[in-house]
């Protein structure tokens, strides 16, 4: 038995909600360790739809315990209105069932409205990055700047007005510098105290909850959100996201130490997408990106935004197994290549007349890069639903062994539909 860690392999949306829900009925403890509100994932748990974006998955099964580590930035408004939208379906969210982490970031609305503000200059300026709006990038800063709010601060009243002034010392800075109005301190203090009763319920020192969790044998998931490629270091940077979305991210983002995180498993959609800017070498501007959008429901959860789609791109996701240390691979929506006639991927990239076996770093060699591709035979028959390798196509099995060999990670779950029993489960992360 061990602690299993999902993360998304490529861009995100690659269909994390549905295998974290799976494991979660076997997990004792999920945590959340890094991003906010910007991830998204519809839950359906006998047969009732739950949407979640800032709550673990764990939070809307009886029993289970779900930790927001310190990792995350968390927008107490979001926070509230997601557990107020769960009471109306009769989940109620208490202390005994969710713990934030006392040392975890707050976002305000000023990270919002600024998220928003540099956008829509980017916008004119043609340099935006697509985000979610959400404020998370702008919490992250503040952070990393020492500046930020945290939980506990919610606690702490006569320190409070200190910290909110040095917040403001630099926003309303940057505020007068956009030609926008400086945010006043009575309204930060009132937007923190409003939130407070809420909050503090909540909160917890999660490092030692999880210590403890550990050595009592607890099976505990780490949830990550967004996905590899759109990791602050690790990314297509700029056009990422502010946090580390990479597996280490489950230990230092939850104070848990990396020798207890156990099985990696990488979420793997059967090709690729991607929300918001940036480079993707494989996207397909033609009918066929747009039948795998339209097969897939390629739209944004959170902002319902269209995705781009492409090929698979192995290159990538080779990557993405050796940063994260991927120990197996969910692979998702293979049912969404049926029909085609043929199939590509991705095994390389042609840059200024060399062939390369990765994604260079740097932005301008990324938009130069061309894929290489190798071509497989397609399938006609459905793999919808299918719940063995024996209900699959012959052609289907070869793009799944060839995937395998390209990345270097086996799949250890193989998903064929929506539904959470079309599962061709290969290996238990979890009894690894
Ligand atoms: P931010 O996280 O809101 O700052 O957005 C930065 C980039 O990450 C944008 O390209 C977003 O579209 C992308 N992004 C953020 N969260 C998700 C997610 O959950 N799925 C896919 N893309 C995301």
């Amino acid at each position: 038995m061990t602690n299993v860690v999902v993360v998304g392999s490529q861009w995100g949306d690659e269909g994390k909600g549905k295998i974290v829900d799976w494991l979660s009925e076997r997990a004792d403890v999920v945590v959340r360790f890094q991003g906010g509100h910007n991830a998204g994932h519809t839950l359906v748990i006998d047969g009732v739809s739950y949407k979640l974006s800032l709550l673990p998955s764990g939070v809307v099964r009886p029993g289970k315990l779900a930790v927001i580590g310190n990792g995350v930035v968390i927008d107490p408004h979001a926070l509230i209105a997601e557990m107020e939208r769960l009471a109306k379906q009769g989940v109620t969210v208490t202390p005994e069932s969710l713990r934030i982490a006392d040392n975890a970031t707050l976002i305000l609305s000023l990270h919002r409205e600024l998220d928003g503000i540099r956008e829509d200059a980017a916008s004119n300026s043609g340099t935006k990055i697509g985000t979610t709006r959400r404020g998370i990038g702008p919490a992250y800063e503040d952070k990393v700047g020492r500046r930020a709010i945290r939980v506990m601060d919610l606690a702490d009243l006569d320190t409070l007005p200190a910290k909110v002034d040095r917040l403001l010392t630099h926003h309303n800075a940057l505020r007068r510098g956009l030609g926008e109005a400086e945010v006043a301190h009575a309204a930060i203090m009132e937007e923190l105290s409003s939130v407070a009763e809420r909050v503090l319920p909540f909160m917890e020192t999660v490092w030692a909850l999880l210590d403890q969790k550990r050595r009592k044998g607890a099976r505990i998931l780490f949830e990550g959100a967004q996905g590899t490629l759109l990791d602050i270091d690790h990314g297509t940077y700029p056009f990422v996201t502010s946090s580390n979305t990479v597996a280490g991210q489950a230990a230092a983002g939850s104070g848990m130490g990396p020798g207890a995180l156990g099985y990696i498993l990488g979420i793997t959609k059967a090709y690729t997408t991607r929300v918001g800017e940036g480079p993707f070498p494989t996207e397909l501007h033609d009918e066929i990106g747009q039948f795998l959008g339209e097969k897939g429901h390629e739209f944004g959860t959170v902002t319902g935004r269209k995705r781009r789609c492409g090929w698979f791109d192995a290159a990538l996701v080779r990557q993405s197994v050796a940063v994260n240390g991927i120990t197996g691979i969910a692979l998702t929506k293979l049912d969404v290549l049926d029909g085609l006639d043929e199939l590509k991927i991705c095994v390389g990239y042609k840059l200024d007349g060399e062939e390369i076996d990765h994604l260079p770093a740097a932005q301008a060699a990324q938009a130069r890069c061309e894929p290489i591709y190798i071509t497989l035979e397609g399938w006609k028959e459905s793999t919808v639903g299918a719940r063995s390798w024996a209900d699959l196509p012959a052609q289907a099995i070869k793009y799944v062994r060839q995937v395998e060999e390209l990345i270097g990670a086996p799949v250890a779950l193989l998903s064929t539909s929506p539904e959470r029993d079309d599962t061709i489960l290969v290996t238990d992360p979890f009894e690894d």
